[in-house]
């Protein structure tokens, strides 16, 4: 019995030995979710091939949250978890962000919103700008940097330091800031309306023409002022316009004037004078007020017309004053402006007598040699200086030296008295020459030429008057006169109304 037990035991121990054999030859894998088996080595192939691995580490991977937690799973969990976020690489959960002075950081992807926030951006070119100098140079900088590189005089776009400049022919050219004095000693403009000049014609006609042509046109007509071609013009009610000279015909037959006696009207009430605009003519005359317009001549008698012109100079023209009003007679006194202006208590003795105040422009000019707005300024000047101090404007003119030329019949407005008797009294100064002058050629209608400056004149005025008086002349002004011979029209000149 002994034996048998031995026995048993022995075939134990080997078959133990052969189990400790066997067992101890097999081999752990591992599947996808972490499950363990044995398997004999001749197995492995197999196993591998479906899908188990050999090592733990095999199916365990280490995986990364979006804010930098790491978890270790099983492969077969590995695209449940990035569906959910994870990351299998450790980058992936980051980002390099960047600050808008260049500075860099690396921030978990959980990070990235607030540090935008906070004014971290997610792209390197989001910080750099490429800014431009004045002379077309260009840099990269960082976004921080911009307003200190503004401040230095560079600029954040190229078109801004890039400027078109233009040619007196109206060619245009790009050019950098830089240049620009360079291009204008070089005859560049920088505006366009540097280079552009509007011109008229008499017309009012405008065109636009660049610099380089402005010569050829002014040669052609057109003008660069133009108030060298436009005169004032006024209307019954006092309105003014600026005309062009080429339409000065066109506004007179739409009842303009280019001066105010002929829109105004003279009146009197009361031995008050004034002077209204023709459209308040009705209701002063509805008022009791008469047009100060008094004939006193007859017109079926002979009649003359001394006229002076020059002055006034109180001396002589005093004396002359005298004997006129000694004999009840009447002269036209053509003045001067500039004599007149602060002589104005003789204006009014004139007045008073019923002699005539006749325009003889402001400085005495040859208006023959003046423009248009020249020989308007010297008519209008002594027209109102004669308004300040007699209350209404003359009604003639009469050109220095009886001068006068297309333009001044076109732009004056009242009729140009001239003479028929000359006495040459300014240059030969001689009493007796003057009156023999006006005695040997005297006739019914003379319009008889002298100057009140000089005592040799009114010598002869006191000489002539009684004479003419008692030879059955009157002695009228040219407004007389020419009311008992038919009147006058604007833009024509007198000699005389024989
Ligand atoms: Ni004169």
């Amino acid at each position: 019995m002994k034996k048998k037990i031995i026995i048993i035991s022995v075939m134990l121990v080997i078959l133990s030995a052969l189990f400790i054999t066997v067992s101890g030859s097999m081999l752990t894998m591992y599947g996808p979710d972490g499950v363990q088996t044995s398997v004999f080595p001749y197995e492995v192939t197999e196993y591998k091939a479906a899908g188990w691995y050999e090592n733990e580490s095999d199916v365990i991977r280490t995986m990364y949250g979006a804010d930098g937690s790491e978890i270790t799973v099983y492969l077969s969990e590995v695209y449940d978890r990035i569906d959910s976020g994870w990351f299998l690489n450790k980058s992936d959960a980051e980002r390099t962000l960047y600050a808008a002075d260049g500075t860099e950081k690396v921030v978990f992807l959980a990070e990235v919103a607030e540090n935008v926030k906070n004014g971290w951006y997610e792209n390197k070119s989001d910080i750099e700008k490429t800014m431009y100098a004045t002379d077309g140079t260009e840099k990269t900088i960082y976004i921080a940097q911009i307003e200190e590189f503004k401040a230095d005089g560079w600029y954040e776009s190229k078109e801004e330091v890039i400027t078109t400049m233009y040619g007196p022919d109206g060619v245009t050219v790009p050019v950098f800031l830089a240049d620009i004095e360079e291009y204008k000693a070089a005859g560049w403009y920088e505006n366009k309306s540097d280079v552009e000049r509007t011109l008229y014609d008499i017309y009012g006609t405008a065109k636009t023409v660049y610099l380089t042509q402005v010569e050829e046109h002014k040669q052609n007509g057109w003008y660069e002022d133009t108030s060298s071609i436009t005169i004032t013009m006024y209307a019954d009610d006092g309105s003014e316009t600026s005309v062009f000279l080429g339409k000065i015909d066109d506004y007179r037959a739409n009842g303009w004037h280019s001066d105010k006696a002929s829109v105004t009207a003279a009146v009197i009430k009361g031995g008050q004078r004034k002077t209204i605009y023709k459209s308040q003519l009705q209701s002063y005359l509805n008022d009791g007020w008469v047009r100060l317009q008094d004939n006193k001549a007859n017109p079926s008698k002979p009649m003359v017309a001394l006229t002076f012109d020059d002055g006034p100079r109180p001396a002589s023209t005093g004396r002359i004053l005298n004997v006129l009003e000694k004999y009840n007679a009447r002269a036209t006194f053509f003045v001067v402006g500039n004599f007149a202006v602060n002589n104005s208590r003789i204006l009014n003795r004139m007045v008073s007598m019923g002699c005539q105040i006749g325009n003889h422009t402001y400085t005495h000019p040859n208006l023959k040699y003046l423009s248009a707005q020249g020989v308007l300024s010297e008519i209008n000047r002594t027209a109102e200086v004669i308004k300040n101090a007699v209350g209404f404007y003359p009604t003639a003119i009469r050109p220095p030296y009886g001068s006068y030329g297309d333009t001044v019949r076109k732009v004056t407005e009242q009729p140009l008295i001239l003479w028929s008797i000359d006495t040459l009294d300014w240059q030969h100064r001689n009493t007796n020459k003057i009156v023999d002058a006006i005695l040997n050629n005297v006739r019914d209608g003379d319009i008889i030429l002298m100057h009140d400056l000089y005592d040799t004149t009114a010598a002869a005025v006191e000489i002539v008057v009684p004479i003419l008086v008692s030879r059955g002349y009157q002695l009228v002004t040219v407004e007389e006169l020419a009311a008992c011979h038919g009147g006058m029209s604007a833009h024509r000149a007198y000699h005389s109304f024989r």
